[in-house]
């Protein structure tokens, strides 16, 4: 199937990460003119990523703020213009067992992965409507699927961006805007080398695939959602986990 996106702007958060980065150098692949963004903070290494863009010929530009910000994302997103297509990927982990959590890992993982949604589909949906076209697809996880062991608040973010994808599809199916969910399960990353190598081994072998994920299989799918091909998809939840988790 061949994804031409060509002429349209796309917004990737997080996009400098490892699975962020992927999906920009994706949909750059298929025309499309991409913009990551990157929180502030991490501007080196957002720098190096763009870099590595070059070297594979993809011009992706950078635009830093803080997505669990309401008024960075609309200053950041008014800068930018109109936007024909935004990925929600920006995402972090603070796991504990909720009997040790604190009040500020429980905001953390809240703000940034569940406001940030929020924060920036409240800036384009308008503007995407308007013009009649649009893509919305939002990053969430099996662990928003299934719950995970010390991760109360990830889960709870994670499930509440599908419950979001869902509404916001009914909004805006009649106006060519779809809103649909990507849950990628464990994807060869540095949050995944993050978790504990013992708990790392039986989450391993728990997957049917035998193996864990690329972030190109979360590219993939996500580029494929924003493509003309998949205009009747809407409100759906992607899941891209190697069996990990499947539901009916
Ligand atoms: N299921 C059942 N019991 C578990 C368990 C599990 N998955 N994990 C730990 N336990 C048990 C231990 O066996 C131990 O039991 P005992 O006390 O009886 O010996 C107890 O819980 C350990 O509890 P502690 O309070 O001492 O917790 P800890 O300091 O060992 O750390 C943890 C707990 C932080 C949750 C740690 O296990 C951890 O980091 N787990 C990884 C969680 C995970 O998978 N995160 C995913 C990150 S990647 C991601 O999120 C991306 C994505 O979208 C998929």
């Amino acid at each position: 199937m061949l994804i031409d996106l060509s002429g349209r702007r796309a917004l990737v958060t997080g996009g400098t990460g490892a699975i962020g980065s992927r999906i920009c150098a994706a949909l750059a692949r298929t025309g499309a003119r991409v913009i990551a963004n990157c929180a502030e903070f991490d501007m080196a290494a957002a720098q190096e990523q763009q870099a590595r863009w070059q070297a594979e010929g993809l011009e992706i530009a950078l635009e830093p703020f803080d997505v669990a910000s309401f008024e960075a994302s609309a200053a950041a997103i008014g800068r930018i213009g109109p936007l024909d297509i935004l990925v929600n990927c920006a995402g972090i982990t603070r796991d504990a067992p909720l009997r040790r959590m604190q009040p500020q890992q429980w905001q953390d993982v809240l703000r940034v992965n569940l406001d940030s949604v929020f924060n920036t589909s409240r800036q384009v949906v308008e503007g995407m409507c308007g013009r009649g076209w649009g893509r919305i697809v939002n990053i969430s996880s099996v662990n928003g699927q299934k719950g995970q062991f010390g991760q109360t608040n990830y889960s709870a973010a994670k499930a509440g961006v599908h419950g979001f994808t869902m509404a916001l599809a009914a909004e805006t199916a009649r106006k060519g805007v779809t809103v649909n969910t990507v849950s990628p399960g464990y994807i060869d990353s540095p949050m995944i080398r993050a978790v504990p190598e013992d708990v790392r081994t039986r989450i391993l072998e728990g997957i049917p695939a035998g193996r864990f994920g690329q972030p190109q299989d979360i590219a993939s799918a996500v580029t494929f959602l924003c493509a003309e091909q998949a205009a009747f998809i809407t409100g759906a939840n992607l899941p891209v986990n190697g069996g990990q988790f499947m539901s009916a």
